[in-house]
């Protein structure tokens, strides 16, 4: 998000900022999830970013309906933040040591990234509908959810299988040292 000069004079102008920094993370996000997706170390990882990628998309062309919608053109403002996440997200992906931990860190990095889109998300819709913009609002909360899903089956790969592992083996690497 940008924080100087830009100038907020209503709600919908704050919305339009709101979907413009959105718009600039998603983008970012449809060239990292690759990268994200190669440097898994199991399939079940792997598919689960590549099924985001898709959803990632879809977030994209939803925000350009709804800057239609709004009558603006689709304008990205940097978005700092996504891109210090990604760029964590990264250092994770250029680790070396063990495949398992290096799973676990790559589902760490990418759970910040899922609820820093969730609050964005958030923040939009609420402001969409208080507009009363409620098509914009529903669309807004259908991303929402889908950030809220990819974030909980991350939850389910660490908890069930990836941080398992990279307990397991590097305990047993621990001890053999
Ligand atoms: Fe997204
Ligand atoms: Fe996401």
């Amino acid at each position: 998000m940008k924080l100087f000069s830009t100038e907020l004079n209503s709600m919908n102008d704050l919305l339009v900022v709101q979907l413009e920094d959105l718009y600039d993370a998603e983008q970012r996000l449809v060239k990292a999830l690759p990268k994200m997706a190669e440097a898994s170390n199991t399939a079940q990882l792997r598919q689960a970013f590549e099924q985001h990628l898709t959803e990632t998309e879809g977030h994209v062309s939803r925000l350009e309906r709804i800057f239609g919608q709004l009558g603006v053109e689709p304008k990205r403002e940097t978005c700092q933040a996504m891109k210090g996440l990604i760029a964590e997200g990264e250092e994770m992906i250029g680790a070396k040591g063990s495949p398992d931990v290096k799973d676990a860190a790559l589902i760490a990095a990418a759970q910040r990234v899922e609820h820093y889109e969730m609050s964005g998300y958030g923040s939009a819709r609420t402001f969409a509908q208080r507009l009363g913009h409620t098509d914009i609002a529903n669309t807004l909360q259908q991303t929402l959810r889908e950030e809220a899903a990819a974030d909980e089956k991350l939850t389910q790969i660490a908890e069930s299988s990836v941080n398992i592992q990279a307990t397991a083996r590097t305990a047993s690497a621990s001890q053999s040292r």
